[in-house]
């Protein structure tokens, strides 16, 4: 698979076999995408990989928090507080096309939820890796960060990982810091959840639009 291949093929799962991931795999991916460009290489990542008891204990204490109505606080703001145009209609079209896919109503608030929590599970991954930064970096470090993020989506992709970036992962920051040993001073930025997809599963037939280069791209000369 070439880097246009996994550009195009890559895409969010949600629903994964219930199948070990190789750890020879997981070291493959992070060893590649650590050859991610970032400023001065100054290499801001730090990576816990997660999986068996760890992650239900991890998922479980999260569920009860959030069953329990604890508030989440990440330690970032990651989502706009105020949704505007036209990001504000492109989430709501991507929610509405899940949904769609999964046969849950506009209304049902209540499965809607249960989908949701899904989410804190990671999707039943068998592996989730927790991405850190140090909290003394800046803004610039998370474009870094990105560039990071990406490259192991595609090299997951190119292995035949199915994968899910999750922000979701990271709206317990306590929780997951606890039980990792991580410190105070480490912002929790995300997760990705990590398997081999269920072709099968519904949740995973959809694919997102994305907008014509004429909207967000100008040339000049
Ligand atoms: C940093 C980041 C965080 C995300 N957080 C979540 C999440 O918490 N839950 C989820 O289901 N999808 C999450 N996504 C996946 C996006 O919804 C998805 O990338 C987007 O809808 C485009 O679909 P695609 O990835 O299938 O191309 C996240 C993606 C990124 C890059």
């Amino acid at each position: 698979m070439n880097v246009l291949e996994a550009l195009r093929k890559r895409k969010s799962v949600r629903s994964f076999l219930d199948k070990e991931v190789e750890k020879e795999k997981i070291k493959t991916i992070l060893d590649n995408a650590k050859r991610a460009p970032s400023a001065a290489n100054t290499q801001p990542w730090m990576v816990c990989v997660v999986s068996g008891d760890k992650k239900k204990k991890i998922e479980a204490r999260v569920i009860e928090a959030f069953e329990r109505g604890k508030k989440t606080t990440m330690d970032y703001q990651y989502y706009p507080l105020q949704w505007d145009e036209p990001y504000k209609s492109r989430r709501k079209e991507t929610g509405l096309l899940m949904y769609r896919t999964l046969g849950i109503g506009r209304e049902d608030k209540e499965k809607q939820i249960e989908q949701w929590k899904a989410n804190y599970r990671a999707f039943d991954a068998p592996v989730v890796l927790y991405f850190f930064i140090d909290s003394t970096l800046e803004k610039g470090s998370y474009l870094d960060y990105g560039m990071f993020l990406h490259s192991i989506t595609l090299a997951a992709t190119e292995l035949g990982l199915g994968n899910c970036p999750q922000a979701a992962l990271a709206e317990f920051p306590c929780i997951v810091k606890e039980e990792l040993d991580i410190g105070r001073d480490k912002v929790l930025l995300c997760g990705i959840a990590l398997g081999y997809e269920d072709t099968s599963a519904p949740i995973n037939s959809y694919r997102t639009e994305r907008v014509s280069l004429e909207e967000f791209v100008s040339f000049y000369e």
